[in-house]
């Protein structure tokens, strides 16, 4: 190339670092740590073997993470205080084997790229994979997140939606975050894998209003079979599967369910019952592939919620402490 040229470039090139730019992109190491990847991939098949709880484990843990300062592995931070954003009672219930998968994937990753990628572009990639893994659509995967600097406790109230939310909150919460009501109909879907303890939803079975014990809106039938497996002041550590038919499938029966009175939390059957997201519900229980294109379309956009990009933050060695 000409020198005037490679000067050229390289001007337009410092301009775009300086000015912070920087966008995520999915070949962000593929100079730097080109296999990045099936390292990950194999880490989480590898834990997804001792354990199937690795799969709602992990897709929880990114959406808590994204939602709280921003996608950049910030509910990783363990500390001894229990202070950090984990240890808020809104994170108590994430289960232990989505951190864990993240530290092995971490642990794999640095052997052979060491201190270059960050444990918040793992997380992003294992989430993906466990989707896959269980059934669900695939994605291609945006990378280039750096690990956050700040992890408090006392910074994750109200950053998280609640099981008792209603479809005005719902749309309020996600749209703080950029996402669209229809990104929420469509990431509600995760529901379609994982638990929930007995605690979140016994309103709607003993005590919903003085006159209506029980939600009108639940199907009778289900409503009797969550009061078998949660009985009033059942043991706190009793959860029951979220999709009673295919708890370890991802798949759209979930929204299959809410059209049939089965959404476990209030904030899923408001997504039915209310008339500005029933279509999307509907169209998602008759059609797979829809709810997959829009899943997949609405992660990536997640994956995007308060990125820290270029020189913001860090790369963490160790993904439960900072540097
Ligand atoms: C729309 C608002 C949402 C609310 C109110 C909500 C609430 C909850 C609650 C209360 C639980 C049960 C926790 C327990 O008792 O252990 C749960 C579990 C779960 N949530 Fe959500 N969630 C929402 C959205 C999401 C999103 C967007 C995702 C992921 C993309 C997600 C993934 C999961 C998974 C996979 C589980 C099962 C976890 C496990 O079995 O370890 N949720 N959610």
């Amino acid at each position: 190339m000409e020198w005037w040229r490679c000067l050229f470039v390289g001007m337009v090139m410092l301009m775009a670092a300086g000015s912070g730019e920087a966008q995520l992109s999915p070949t962000f190491y593929q100079w730097t740590c080109p296999n990045v990847e099936s390292m990950v991939r194999e880490a989480v098949q590898k834990k997804l073997s001792q354990t199937f709880a690795t799969v709602p484990a992990t897709l929880r843990l990114f959406f808590h993470d994204c939602f709280i300062e921003g996608c950049d592995a910030s509910i990783m931070i363990a500390s001894p205080r229990h202070d950090a954003e984990k240890d808020a009672p809104d994170n108590l219930s994430l289960a232990g084997d989505g951190f864990d998968t993240v530290i092995k994937a971490k642990e794999a990753v640095e052997e052979q790229c060491p201190g270059v990628v960050s444990c918040a572009d793992i997380l992003a990639i294992a989430a993906r994979d466990v989707v896959v893994l269980s059934g669900g659509p695939s994605f291609t995967v945006e990378l280039g997140r750096r690990d956050g600097r700040i992890s408090e406790a006392g910074r994750v109230s109200g950053k998280l939606p609640g099981p008792d939310f209603n479809l005005e909150l719902l749309a309020w919460i996600f749209g703080k975050n950029n996402l669209t009501l229809f990104d929420m109909i469509a990431l509600s879907g995760a529901h379609t894998l994982g638990f929930s303890h007995c605690s979140r939803f016994a309103k709607r079975l003993y005590s919903f209003t003085p006159s209506s014990p029980v939600d009108p809106s639940l199907d009778p039938k289900y409503a009797r079979q969550l009061m078998l497996a949660c009985p009033e002041n059942v043991d706190p550590n009793i959860a029951v599967g979220m999709d009673p038919f295919t708890p370890n499938t991802f798949d759209n029966i979930y929204f299959k369910n809410l059209v049939n009175g089965r959404g476990l939390f209030t904030s899923d059957e408001v997504l039915f019952t209310q008339l500005l997201s029933r279509p999307a519900v509907y169209n998602f229980a008759v059609n797979q592939e829809s709810f997959f294109t829009a899943f997949a379309s609405a992660m990536v956009r997640l994956g995007r919620v308060g990125v820290k990009i270029g020189d913001e933050g860090e790369i963490r060695r160790d993904c439960t402490a900072f540097n």
